[in-house]
């Protein structure tokens, strides 16, 4: 039985949508662990430690987030998956257009570890647009968040923006 899951992304910063999909992998995996990749490569508008850190704060006192645990990694994910004892990979798909990147990453992962496996989950309808950037777009020009992240998540960003 699989029992180990890792979900794993940029999280710069989560949305309502990544913690739906979340919220589905606590259901299907006995642990499920978030790991926040970070890439000296990409611009990210929170450093690491945020973003576990808003995690975090999102999942805090929830009943159904009693299997989660967050982390960061640098690297290679499967690496990280191997040292983490985890045996499956949690993917949210929002739609075709999102299929394509994560089919050849799943494929790619799959080569380097063929043990580890990926499992695409589809978030409620509701969440089907949003993603980190059209959040961080928003944020920017000071629109409402409310509908697209938790509070406390919408309160860091507009910090951020704030202080640019
Ligand atoms: O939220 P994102 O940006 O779509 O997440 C992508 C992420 C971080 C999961 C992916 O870029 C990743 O796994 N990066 C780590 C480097 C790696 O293992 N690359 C090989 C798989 S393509």
């Amino acid at each position: 039985m699989k029992t180990i899951a890792l979900y794993p992304g940029s999280f710069d910063p989560i949305t309502n949508g990544h913690l739906d999909i979340l919220k589905r992998a606590t259901r299907l995996f006995e642990k499920v662990i978030v790991t926040v990749a970070v890439n000296n490569k990409k611009d990210a508008v929170f450093s690491g430690e945020e973003r576990v850190e808003l995690i975090n704060e999102c999942i805090s006192g929830k009943e159904w987030a009693k299997n989660v645990t967050v982390n960061q990694f640098t690297g290679l994910l499967v690496d990280h998956a191997q040292k983490m004892n985890a045996d499956t990979l949690v993917r949210g798909v929002r739609q075709i257009s999102d299929f394509e990147y994560e089919f050849r990453m799943a494929l790619t992962n799959k080569r380097l570890a063929p043990e580890v496996d990926t499992v695409f989950l589809m978030p409620d309808e509701e969440f089907t647009f949003i993603s980190a950037s059209i959040v961080k777009e928003v944020a920017y020009w000071d629109g409402d968040l409310s509908s697209f992240v938790p509070e406390v998540v919408a309160k860091a960003l507009k910090n951020k923006f704030r202080n640019e």
